[in-house]
């Protein structure tokens, strides 16, 4: 039995706070005690960046990066620390050289079962493709961070039908998550958009809405969650939010055979 949950940040929109939240969510769980792993899939290294303050350390070949899982020659995979503590596997800019092949993807990230993790967050690309998929057939949750407006709404649905066609099917037990983030405290229209959505997705929709503020960029780029940088109500809104997006509840299967 696999001990490892897997938690897949992924939203084909780009620029909605994937990778800033799939930081924060592997703080946390380093936080309370979990052992935890950080993987950045996307080509860019966004994740990368905010895991080793360095810029151009996702433009390397694919060897000592993520990509070593593809390559099964490679016995020990490069996982490092992190600036803010948890464990991470870097990107590389030829990461899309591996979007041709599905099942290569899923055997890759099969390989991470192995590390004896508790936690293993997947910070994924923004576009449908291999690592958008390969991540959420093997993850027990997806996290959807999406901004409320309607371009954010319009990308909700899209995320929605492709995973009732593409990945339901194969993986049933994928259990969503949508928060939105980015908000505007002052936008009555971004209300709206939030009460629709509540209506819309229900429980799905975390009631923790994360507001635009300057200060997650800068708790990022110090190596640190929002939360420990502030004392303001919202880096607790962030804490709390993270905290139920990693948290699994023991009767959630007995809920659903019922
Ligand atoms: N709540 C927030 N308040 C202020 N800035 C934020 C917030 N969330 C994210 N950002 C900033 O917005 C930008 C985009 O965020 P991020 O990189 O996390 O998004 P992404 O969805 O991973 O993007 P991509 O699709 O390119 O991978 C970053 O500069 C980040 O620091
Ligand atoms: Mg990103």
């Amino acid at each position: 039995m696999s001990m490892t949950t897997f938690i897949a940040v992924a939203n084909q929109k780009g620029g909605v706070g994937k990778t800033s939240i799939a930081a924060h969510l592997a703080c946390l769980a380093h936080e309370t005690g979990k052992h935890t792993l950080l993987v950045d899939l996307d080509q860019q290294g966004s994740a990368t960046l905010l895991c080793s303050g360095d810029g151009a350390k996702h433009r390397v070949p694919p060897q000592g990066t993520v990509m070593d899982l593809w390559d099964d020659s490679v016995e020990k995979l490069n996982i490092r620390e992190s600036l803010f503590g948890f464990d991470y596997l870097q990107a590389s800019q030829e990461l899309d050289s591996v979007d041709d092949d599905l099942q290569a993807g899923i055997r890759a990230l099969h390989k991470l079962e192995d590390y004896g993790y508790d936690t293993i967050i997947i910070d994924c690309p923004p576009a449908p493709g291999v690592r958008q998929f390969a991540p959420l057939l093997i993850a027990n949750r997806q996290v959807i961070p999406l901004t409320a407006d309607a371009l954010g709404t319009q990308g909700l649905v899209g995320v929605l039908m492709q995973n009732q066609k593409l990945i339901q099917p194969h993986n049933p037990e994928l259990d969503m998550r949508m928060i939105v983030n980015m908000h505007k405290v002052n936008s009555t229209t971004q209300k709206a958009v939030i009460d629709q959505l509540q209506g819309y997705l229900g429980s799905q929709l975390m009631t923790q809405v994360l507001t635009d503020r300057e200060l997650v960029k800068q708790a990022l780029r110090m190596g640190k969650p929002v939360w420990s940088v502030t004392r303001e109500p919202f880096g607790e809104t962030w804490r709390s939010a993270c905290e139920e997006l990693i948290s699994f509840s023991e009767d959630d299967s007995d809920k659903e055979v019922a």
